[in-house]
């Protein structure tokens, strides 16, 4: 594929189905084994070609664009500094991400434009680098980035960044209840562990009920699958999120849960109408800053087409 002046990446949230937890690792990380699956909430990254020289700049606009680091913190920064770095390139770019997805809310945000950089400046700067390639640099970028590269429902192993993809039926209804402020991921891993210091840790498994639900695409066998085992840690740092957890059920949602490391909650809704329904009663609520409903699976980041990428 030869370069471009100019291309565009939509890149999905993720949510995780099961998280299941083990005792840190030397290395601190933890091994998980997780189930996640790609929701159609989506940041769009604009990656334009800077040929003066070999800076990288960002800019967010959108929904949460005041929340987004622009120095060299911001994951999207270090996806195009790494190429540049493996792969000499002496071109810049400047890259302006129009988010949708809530910063540190526990659905990748960060990750997924990391991953949406890899595949627009492969293109931009004409690298053809294979997914195999684009996968690998994704896993030194987070555990949590080479999953919004494949997107869809996938097994997540190791601290994350192992994935495969898994058979799911159908389309699920979401909706997301956005809190105010975000959750550190490393704080809430932390306390996981303070929490359960005394207790033996099992390894990471996932439950297979969890695999049967999502080839059934049935909601309600889904909705008595899902689990998270830093849902207890993020209510330890933010107890009023079970509220909004207990409201979403209160107003039917088939099950509520705490997206990944939090804060956002999210909840199964048993079809569109009543994810539609749920989502008015939450955002009347005044529990939580925003209100998004989403299907799901949705694929992994991906080019947009032209007049986009003209
Ligand atoms: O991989 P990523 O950079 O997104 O992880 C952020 C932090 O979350 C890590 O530095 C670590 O503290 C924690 N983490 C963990 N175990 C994982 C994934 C993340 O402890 N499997």
């Amino acid at each position: 594929m030869s370069p471009s002046a100019e291309v565009t990446v939509r890149s999905p949230a993720k949510i995780n189905l099961g998280l299941s937890v083990g005792p840190p690792r030397p290395d601190g990380y933890h091994p998980v084994a997780t189930v996640y699956q790609a929701v159609a909430l989506y940041d769009d990254v604009t990656a334009v070609v800077r040929d003066d020289d070999a800076a990288v700049s960002v800019e967010a606009v959108g929904d949460f664009a005041a929340d987004v680091p622009t120095d060299e913190t911001n994951l999207a920064v270090r996806a195009a500094r790494l190429l540049q770095a493996e792969y000499d390139v002496e071109e810049g770019v400047a890259l302006t991400i129009r988010k949708t997805i809530p910063v540190a809310g526990g659905m990748a945000g960060g990750s997924t434009d990391a991953a949406a950089t890899l595949v627009a400046c492969n293109r931009l700067w004409g690298l053809q680098l294979s997914q195999t390639e684009l996968q690998n640099l994704a896993a030194e970028l987070g555990s949590d980035v080479p999953f919004c590269l494949v997107g869809h429902t996938a097994l997540g192993h190791g601290r994350g960044e192992q994935v495969t993809e898994v058979m799911s039926r159908g389309t699920f209804h979401w909706v997301f209840a956005i809190a105010e402020g975000g959750l550190s991921t490393p704080a809430v891993y932390g306390e996981l562990d303070r929490l359960r210091p005394l207790r033996r840790v099992e390894s990471p498994e996932v439950r297979p009920e969890l695999l049967t639900a999502l080839l059934s695409g049935r909601p309600d066998a889904l909705a008595v699958a899902l689990s998270n085992d830093l849902q207890a840690a993020a209510l330890s740092l933010r107890p009023e999120l079970g509220d909004t957890l207990q409201f979403g059920l209160d107003q039917g949602a088939l099950a509520a849960q705490i997206s990944g490391s939090g804060p956002t909650c999210l909840f199964l809704a048993a079809d569109s109408r009543s994810a539609v329904d749920l989502a008015v009663e939450l955002a009347e609520s005044g529990l939580c800053r925003m209100v998004r409903q989403a299907e799901a699976p949705v694929p992994g980041a991906r080019i947009l087409p032209a007049p986009a990428n003209r």
